[in-house]
This record gives structure tokens, C-alpha cells and sequence, in this order.
């Protein structure tokens, strides 16, 4: 079989080789996954940089936590899953349910644990689950990250978004283009921000009420609080970081809540007492569990839902794939094995 590693002491996209080895053979409670679509997430090209938790890898790592297939191979003792059962990865391989937890990891396709970008996989049974019915390979490949932290941001919170609310996604990467499907499918008015008209013109497409454009609204806070329904968004899917919380702050509404995930930018004001004034809260998310992603795989198959995938590029463009993703992708970028 065919798998790419990232060499240890990556620091770049040279270090991302395809190698020959052996299929790995199932131990007791393992199944062995043909993986046929794999999705890149922001993370990833953290990883590759050794910019990861964990810093510079110090093993040759098969990277991508995010891939779907079929089950190739059961061990004895494998009881949730057979043989031809359409599956992914999950993120963090023992999180199962309930709240956040020191014990959550490994975490897929990085320092300490092979990930996805492989023909096959062996993972234990309790990292892996079953995909929607409705979704293709390459559509379900998007999910273990990128969808996960959008519903938990969106359904496990404080209060779980329901019709009538107002939703704010912010750009439109991987995560916001997956929030911004749940929120439209819950009924809630969904306001996208984007640096980009054209997108934000794609995004109204797929169900966003209103968009708000970053670099030529600067003060975009009071902008989608103007373009909500409500007088603010009830969740915001704060994937920005330090340079946008200001800004989400001013955009959140009474009551609210900021789904707290992404570092795209790192510096700003982070001072977090305009919530006080207003009720509002900030939730870490850390994508999510189990659970949550057996949920959202029904959640998809009830509604129709597709996750919006920007590319899909053949295996042997892999490093094509990350640089694509660089550049500003419109949702999910897939590779297909
Ligand atoms: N905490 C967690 O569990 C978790 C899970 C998943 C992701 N994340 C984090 O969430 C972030 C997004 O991840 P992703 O995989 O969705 O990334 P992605 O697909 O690469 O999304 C990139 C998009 O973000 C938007 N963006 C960039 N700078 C922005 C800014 N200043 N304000 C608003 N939008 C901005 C851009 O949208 P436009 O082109 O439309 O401007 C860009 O296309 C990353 O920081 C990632 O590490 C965290």
C-alpha cells in the first residue's frame, strides 16, 4: 500500500513524502479502514510547519486526522463494525462523550498519532465512526474536524441554537462553511463575514441571510449585530482569534455566546469585558467527541445537508492540496485516494 509521511523535523511541504509499506493487519479490537477520501484542515499545515502542540515532529507521522472509507478487515474482538461499513476517523481517538477531558487524545495526523492520508488505516473501534448514509466519501471525509467543531459549537453549548436565532460564521473556511449548513438547516438567520464579495455572494447561496465583508467593514462587529434579525448573533463561530474577539464581542448579542476556536490571527484586543454588559459568554471549543459526531452524521442525513468542498485533488497531488488550502479556500479541499 501507498502512504504519505510528513519526515520528522517537518517544517515545510518538502518533507511530505509517499512511501510503499505493508498494510498493517488488524490487532483484536481494530478495524482496518480502505481509506478513499481524506479533507485538510487549518491545522494540518500547522503540523507540516511544526507549529502544532508539540512542536517540529520527532517521528515520521502520516499527517490528516480527517478521512472516510470502508471496513476492509475486523479484529476478533471488534464488535460496533463489519465488514463494508462506510466509516471515518475521529479525531480524538478516546473522547466518546460528555465534557472536555485530559484524556480525550491521541489526536489523528500528528506528534504520536498516524493519521489518515493512507490507502488503509488500522484504528481501534472507539476512534472510529460511522459516516452519513447520504454523503459521498469525499463529502464525509470533512466531517471529523472541521464538522464536529461546528456543531459542537452550534448544538452543545450553553444553550443549542434553535429557529429564529442569529448565527455569525466568520470567514469562509472549512469550519464556517460546515456552521454555516447546521445553522441554516436549525432555522437560524445566518450572517457569514468574508474578505471577500464574491464569496460572501456564494455563501447567501447556501443559505446565508446577509454577509458582512472584513477588509472593507473593519468595525464588522456593529455590522453583523445591524445585519442580525435580533439585535446580535446568539452564537458566533469565532474562528479568527485574537485580531477578530473585539469584533465578536461587538457582534454577539445579549445572552450570547462565542464558540471560541481558531488562532488565524494572533494578535489583538482580547479584553473580554464588553461580554460582561451583556450577558454574554466565551466556550472553548476543542472540535468535539464521539457523541456529537454520531449526531451530526443524523442531523445531515434528516436534513440533505452538503458540506462545501472548495477542490478535490488525486492522491498523488497531496502538496498541491495543502498549497491550495493556503490560499483561502471556500469550505473543504479533499483528497481522494
Ligand atoms: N478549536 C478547535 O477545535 C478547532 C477546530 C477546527 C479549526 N480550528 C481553527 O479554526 C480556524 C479555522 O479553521 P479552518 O480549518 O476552518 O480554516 P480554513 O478552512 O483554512 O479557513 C480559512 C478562512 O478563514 C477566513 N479568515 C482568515 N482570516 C480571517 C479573519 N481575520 N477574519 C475572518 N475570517 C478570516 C478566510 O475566509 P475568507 O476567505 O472568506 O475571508 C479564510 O478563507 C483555524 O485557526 C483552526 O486552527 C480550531
Amino acid at each position: 500500500m501507498k502512504k504519505y509521511v510528513l519526515k520528522a523535523g517537518s517544517t515545510s511541504l518538502d518533507s511530505l513524502v509517499s512511501i510503499e509499506c505493508d498494510t498493517p493487519q488488524v490487532k483484536p479490537h481494530e478495524v482496518l479502514i480502505r481509506v478513499h477520501a481524506c479533507s485538510l484542515n487549518f491545522r494540518d499545515q500547522a503540523v507540516v510547519t511544526g507549529n502544532y502542540f508539540g512542536g517540529v515532529l520527532t517521528e515520521d507521522t502520516v499527517p490528516l486526522s480527517d478521512g472516510a472509507g470502508e471496513v476492509a478487515a475486523v479484529g476478533d474482538e471488534v464488535t460496533e463494525f463489519k465488514v463494508g461499513d462506510r466509516v471515518a476517523g475521529l479525531f480524538f481517538q478516546n473522547w466518546h462523550d460528555g465534557p472536555p477531558n485530559p484524556t480525550a487524545g491521541p489526536a489523528l495526523g500528528a506528534a504520536g498519532c498516524d493519521g489518515m492520508l493512507a490507502e488503509y488505516v488500522c484504528l481501534p473501534e472507539a476512534g472510529v465512526t460511522k459516516i452519513p448514509e447520504t454523503l459521498s466519501y469525499e463529502e464525509a471525509a470533512t466531517l471529523p474536524c472541521a464538522g464536529v467543531t461546528a456543531w459542537n459549537a452550534l448544538m452543545c453549548g450553553r444553550r443549542p441554537i434553535k429557529a429564529g436565532d442569529c448565527v455569525c460564521v466568520l470567514g469562509t473556511g472549512g469550519v464556517s462553511m460546515i456552521g454555516l449548513g447546521i445553522a441554516h438547516a436549525a432555522g437560524a438567520h445566518v450572517v457569514v463575514t468574508s474578505s471577500s464579495d464574491e464569496k460572501l455572494e456564494r455563501a447567501k447561496k447556501l443559505g446565508a441571510a446577509a454577509g458582512v465583508n472584513y477588509k472593507s467593514t473593519p468595525e464588522w462587529g456593529p455590522a453583523v449585530a445591524a445585519a442580525s434579525n435580533r439585535g446580535g448573533a446568539d452564537v458566533v463561530v469565532e474562528v479568527g482569534g485574537a485580531g477578530t474577539l473585539a469584533q465578536s464581542m461587538q457582534a454577539v448579542n445579549f445572552n450570547g455566546e462565542i464558540a471560541l476556536i481558531g488562532v488565524l490571527t494572533r494578535e489583538g484586543d482580547t479584553t473580554p469585558h464588553p461580554l460582561m454588559l451583556k450577558g454574554a459568554s466565551i466556550r472553548g471549543i476543542f472540535v468535539g467527541n464521539k457523541a456529537m459526531a454520531e449526531d451530526l452524521a443524523a442531523a445531515i442525513d434528516v436534513n440533505g445537508m452538503k458540506p462545501a468542498i472548495d477542490k478535490v485533488f488525486p492522491y498523488e497531488d497531496a502538496a498541491e492540496a495543502f498549497r491550495h488550502q493556503q490560499t483561502g479556500a471556500f469550505g473543504k479541499v479533499v483528497i481522494k485516494i
